[in-house]
C-alpha cells in the first residue's frame, strides 16, 4: 500500500501537483479505539486545556508536563475547524478520577484529569497535561501510558486513545494492537515546545475520514 501512495505521488509531482495535495491522499484516518471503562462521570470544576492545574488548587499536577498539540484533518487533508475534543487520562500514578478506577493509588488533587476543548479554524488544537502514568489490569497486563480521546468534527464522530511512540509497553498492548494502522493512533515527541522548563511536545494529528 505504501509503495502504490509513493508512485501516486510521483505521478503526481510529475503533472506538478503540489506536494501539500500529494500528501493529502495519504492522509490516513486515525484508528478507532475502545472508550474503556473510566469515561469521566465526574467532571472537575473545570474543564479547560490546561490539566496540570485545577481550580482552586494549591499547585501544579505531579508528573512530566507536556504540551499535545497537532491538526485535526479530513482524509483529503482539509482541516476540520472547531473540531471538539473530550479528553481524559489517568493521573502520572495511572489512576483516574473515576469511582470505577478502586485500586489503592493515590488521586493527584491538582491533577484535571478530563477537558473539553475546541480546535481552531485550522484545525489546530493544544492541550497542556502531565503524561499519563501506565496502570495494571487484569489478567497481568499492563496499560501503557495513553490519552483517550472522543473527537467530534461536523459529520462524524471519532473515539480513540493517543499512544507515545518509542514507549515499549505499546507493543504488548492488546488494544493497541488492534488500532489500524498503529501509526494513525501514535504521538510524536517533538522536545521542548514551551518555555515551561521540562515541559515536552507530542505532536499528534487526527484524521477523521470524512471530517
Ligand atoms: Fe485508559
Amino acid at each position: 500500500m505504501s509503495q502504490s501512495i509513493v508512485l501516486s505521488r510521483r505521478a503526481l509531482i510529475g503533472t506538478g501537483v503540489s506536494l501539500v495535495a500529494a500528501r493529502a491522499i495519504g492522509a490516513v484516518p486515525t484508528s478507532a479505539q475502545e472508550l474503556g471503562p473510566f469515561y469521566p462521570v465526574i467532571r472537575p470544576l473545570e474543564q479547560d486545556a490546561d490539566l496540570t492545574r485545577v481550580k482552586n488548587g494549591k499547585g501544579v499536577a505531579s508528573g512530566q508536563v507536556i504540551d499535545v498539540f497537532g491538526r485535526v484533518t479530513d482524509a483529503a487533508g482539509r482541516p476540520v475547524p472547531q473540531a471538539r475534543l473530550d479528553i481524559w487520562q489517568a493521573n502520572a500514578l495511572g489512576r483516574y478520577d473515576h469511582p470505577g478506577d478502586a485500586r489503592d493509588v493515590p488521586l493527584d488533587p491538582n491533577f484535571q484529569g478530563s477537558a473539553i476543548i475546541v480546535a481552531d479554524a485550522d484545525g489546530n488544537y493544544r492541550f497542556r497535561t502531565i503524561k499519563p502514568g501506565a496502570y495494571p489490569i487484569p489478567g497481568d497486563r499492563v496499560r501503557p501510558p495513553h490519552i483517550h480521546v472522543d473527537v467530534t468534527g461536523r459529520k462524524e464522530r471519532l473515539t480513540t486513545q493517543m499512544y507515545f511512540a518509542g514507549d515499549p509497553l505499546n507493543e504488548k498492548d492488546f488494544i493497541f494492537a488492534v488500532a489500524n494502522p498503529k501509526s494513525s493512533v501514535l504521538a510524536k515527541s517533538v522536545g521542548a515546545v514551551t518555555p515551561e522548563p521540562g515541559a515536552v511536545g507530542w505532536q499528534w494529528d487526527i484524521v477523521l475520514a470524512v471530517g
